[in-house]
């Protein structure tokens, strides 16, 4: 039996993906009608179905997280499930007594009741080592690989605000290692006619892989050297953090490390930072994105904007992860599937 693991974006289908986004915007809709403040406090008049009740989530976080772990955890409980959360396995569970990652899920997974594991992890390709073991779904809630879902988020965001996806100009400024901006280029190849731009410092480019892939579905990726040109020509602004922790690696005396790291992210901000300088010269129907957390990137001067949408793709996280708890648990997901897409 094939499990409707959620490992890579490049797995994701059209059909998921719209069956998902109108699951999400009810949830959305019922969560404005159905929860609100009275004098009180919080007032729920009519809570979702109980769809999960008697099933586990395995809430496996090995690197820190705040919006994935909070909107994970609530959903499976607003869905009537229950959560066993697990942080700092490498540390915490067997796998510091060299136990195989591999017998580690296959435990995990086969513990009565679980239904679902959510991980994180920083290692690359840990979400697929551990659905090769386990006996229930995996989703990747990132790994050193990719953050599928923050993807499904993006999108869902990027339609609810601007009608579609379809034809769109999307310009990524930052750091293009991330793996939020890895899922959502191989998510994007579910969508026609866009045109993909970047503008990235210090060489993090998109990985080659990404180029060949985008490449397969007939997409294409440009790199540009500044934004300036840009702005008046993009539909959504997608800003990404800088990794900083991942550079420099290799200097080993911290002071030099730190003295080199503080040099590039001089370089990095005065590239890739949109502020309001920027947002005067962007069209009125355009949109910024940041899954978040940011840094001065994305400074709090443009908080105010309505056209910069972090906040509510921050938001968005819990309805598009109630929605695919229940389609993976209803066996839509699975439905909507098809064939293994290119690897
Ligand atoms: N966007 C995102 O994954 O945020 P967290 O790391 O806080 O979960």
């Amino acid at each position: 039996m094939t499990l409707p693991h959620v490992i890579s974006a490049k797995d994701f289908t059209r059909a998921q993906l719209d069956a998902l986004f109108i699951r999400a915007s009810e949830v959305k809709e019922h969560f404005a009608k159905n929860y609100y403040w009275t004098e009180e406090g919080k007032h729920i008049a009519n809570p979702l179905p109980p769809t999960l009740a008697g099933r586990i989530m395995l809430s496996l976080f090995d690197q820190p997280s705040t919006r994935t772990v909070i909107t994970f955890e609530n959903a499976m409980e607003l869905l009537g499930g229950r959560v066993r959360p697990f942080r700092n396995m490498t540390r915490e569970s067997s796998l510091a007594k060299d136990e195989p990652f591999t017998d580690t899920f296959e435990t995990a997974s086969g513990s009565a009741g679980v239904s679902v594991i959510v991980l994180r992890h920083p290692e690359a390709g840990a979400a697929e080592r551990a659905a090769k073991a386990s006996s229930v779904p995996i989703i990747n809630a990132g790994d050193g690989t990719e953050h599928p879902t923050q993807a499904l988020i993006d999108l869902f965001t990027i339609q609810e605000a601007l009608g579609s996806i379809e034809g769109k100009r999307v310009c990524f400024v930052g750091d293009m290692s991330a793996r939020t901006a890895k899922s959502l280029l191989y998510a994007l190849t579910l969508y026609q006619d866009l045109k993909i731009w970047f503008v990235s410092p210090l060489k993090l480019d998109p990985k080659s892989e990404v180029y060949e892939y985008l490449k397969h579905y007939g997409r294409l990726i440009i790199g540009v050297s500044s934004l300036i040109g840009l702005v008046e020509s993009s539909d959504i602004i997608y800003v990404l953090r800088p990794q900083q922790e991942n550079w420099h690696k290799d200097i080993k005396n911290p002071k030099l490390r730190d003295q080199e790291v503080a040099k590039d992210l001089k370089e990095y901000y005065g590239l890739c930072t949109v502020d309001n300088l920027i947002l005067a010269r962007m069209p009125k129907t355009s949109i910024v994105l940041h899954p978040r957390p940011r840094g001065p990137e994305l400074p709090a001067e443009v908080d105010s904007d309505p056209r910069v949408l972090h906040t509510v793709q921050g938001r968005n996280g819990g309805p598009v992860r109630i929605a695919l708890l229940e389609m993976m648990h209803s066996g839509e997901w699975q439905r909507l599937a098809t064939p293994p897409k290119l690897k």
